[in-house]
């Protein structure tokens, strides 16, 4: 988005100059691995990797095993079709290995620091660390001008949040602090954005008048890959539903900002999380799939969900009545995201077939993931003397997602000191707030099938509305 006057004031992230060295903590871990080693190749090739790169980690590695496991890491997420923009991440590499709670790893740190002035600090490690961290480089003096990349699930309750927004607000500022939700950097997700205020037929629909409800669906067909561990800590609500749909919540509901700038975006979408009604446990179906419990780091009795359904309200004047049915699992039958918006059924039935009878009343369907489209569901009639019709899509967009990975958006963005991609304080806190009646309550949590869409009392949530579209499903039926 462009900027005007009134952005520059509200937006102060525009006004962080670029960092002038990267350190990553947790650079032996998961995350280094799977996705910033990826992304840090694909800036080299994009000539955007000028900096140094410094990991920070536990292990007692030398420099030449973390290039041996930055090349493996790349290779595992591609090819490496780029030998010189190779050559330069590593050359720009360096490590330093020791405890977060011990001073001289930030005196070590400090040293490989040299004569870089604002330094990016990525935590790539568990949350239960970057309080340890974060107080840490601010004894160390290594905050001074320097900025803090944090991913999500920023706390893990509204609670823990607040004392971790209050810890990282003690020693950086908060334009200073990018936390990440990897889906606000992809195509589809600023898609919805854009789609919504580019154009002026959708505004009159776009309320509670014509639109009768509102599902997203985040489905993997996976399970959880290793990362039972991480999984025991987290579950579905915490791992994908308070972050990744809720963004897509506050893109879609949000009013229009008031003028050019991610700013007024920021602002838009918190009143959005502000205006949600908590959620109660009746709103929530919790599935776990079978054989969940035999993964490698999961309790045998876990009852940790691997599957949500949530039905949640947002109210405010535009959304009054609406509801928004949200849902994600890990090893259901297909691997899409896809949002639906479904229109009200015409006033008066004139015609046998009108929808509801047959199937769904117009809708707009947003498909986010594995590829992007844009589709606009309506009646028409079949040729013949009767009065009946098919609904058809009407395809604005249709296309394979871009290669540049999120991560490499949004590390370049951090790097850079753009923050109109990244969550703030308030947003997230907000958020949390929408969810934390329902976390870590007694709940039942039903088994389902592995390739399934998840167990059968997430359709009853729905019922009184509809029915759960099934993103892979409908578009075979093409
Ligand atoms: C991550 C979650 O944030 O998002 C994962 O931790 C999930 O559990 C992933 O699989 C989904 O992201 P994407 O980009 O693959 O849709």
């Amino acid at each position: 988005m462009k900027k005007n006057k009134h952005a520059e004031i509200a937006s102060t992230h525009s006004r962080l100059t670029a960092a002038d060295a990267l350190v990553i903590f947790g650079v032996t871990g998961d995350l280094a691995h799977k996705m910033i080693f990826p992304a840090l190749y694909a800036m080299a090739k994009h000539g955007a990797l000028n900096m140094p790169v410094i990991g920070v980690s536990f292990s007692k590695w030398s420099l030449a095993e973390l290039r041996k496991h930055v090349q493996v890491s790349i290779k595992h997420a591609g090819k490496i079709d780029d030998r010189s923009a190779l050559a330069h991440l590593l050359s720009r590499l360096q490590y330093v290995s020791g405890d977060y709670n011990d001073t001289a790893t930030f005196k070590a740190l400090k040293l490989a620091l040299g004569k870089a002035r604002r330094p990016a600090h990525y935590l790539a490690i568990p949350p239960s660390l970057f309080s340890t961290v974060i107080n840490n480089l601010g004894a160390a003096g290594l905050a001074t001008n320097a900025r803090v990349i944090v991913e999500k699930p920023f706390g893990r309750d509204l609670a823990s949040a607040r004392a971790l927004n209050k810890i990282a607000l003690s020693v950086f500022a908060e334009d200073s602090i990018f936390r990440i939700d990897h889906y606000l950097g992809k195509e589809a997700i600023m898609n919805i954005l854009y789609f919504r205020f580019a154009n002026s037929f959708l505004e009159p629909i776009w309320n509670r008048n014509c639109v009768a409800s509102v599902q997203i669906t985040l489905a993997e067909n996976f399970g959880v890959k290793g990362r039972g561990a991480f999984y025991e800590r987290t579950g579905c609500l915490r791992d994908v539903i308070q972050n990744h749909l809720f963004q897509i919540v506050a893109l879609l509901a949000m009013e229009p900002p008031a003028y050019q700038g991610f700013g007024a975006v920021h602002s838009e979408k918190a009143k959005v999380f502000q205006a949600m009604r908590s959620l109660q446990p009746s709103d929530v179906v919790h599935g776990q799939y079978a054989g969940y419990r035999k993964e490698i780091g999961v309790a045998k009795r876990s009852d940790v969900e691997t599957f949500c359904a949530l039905k949640l309200f947002i109210d405010s004047w535009r959304w009054q009545g609406v509801p928004w049915y949200l849902r994600s699992g890990k090893s259901m039958a297909a691997t899409a995201a896809e949002v639906l918006v479904e229109l009200k059924t015409p006033p008066q039935r004139l015609f046998d077939d009108s929808a509801p009878v047959d199937g769904r009343a117009n809708y707009l369907r947003f498909r986010l993931s594995p590829n992007s489209a844009v589709a606009l569901a309506a009646r028409v009639k079949r040729a013949g003397k009767e009065f009946v019709g098919d609904q058809r899509e009407l395809y604005l967009l249709d296309e394979q997602l871009k290669k540049e990975t999120p991560y490499e958006r949004l590390l370049s963005d951090a790097m850079a000191g753009d923050g109109a991609l990244f969550t703030h304080e308030d947003a997230v806190e907000a958020a949390w707030a929408v969810i934390d009646p329902v976390l870590d309550i007694p709940r039942t949590v039903y088994r389902y099938k592995p390739g399934s869409w998840g167990p059968k009392q997430a359709d009853a949530l729905i019922a009184a509305d509809g029915s759960w579209h099934n993103p892979i499903l409908e578009k075979e039926k093409k």
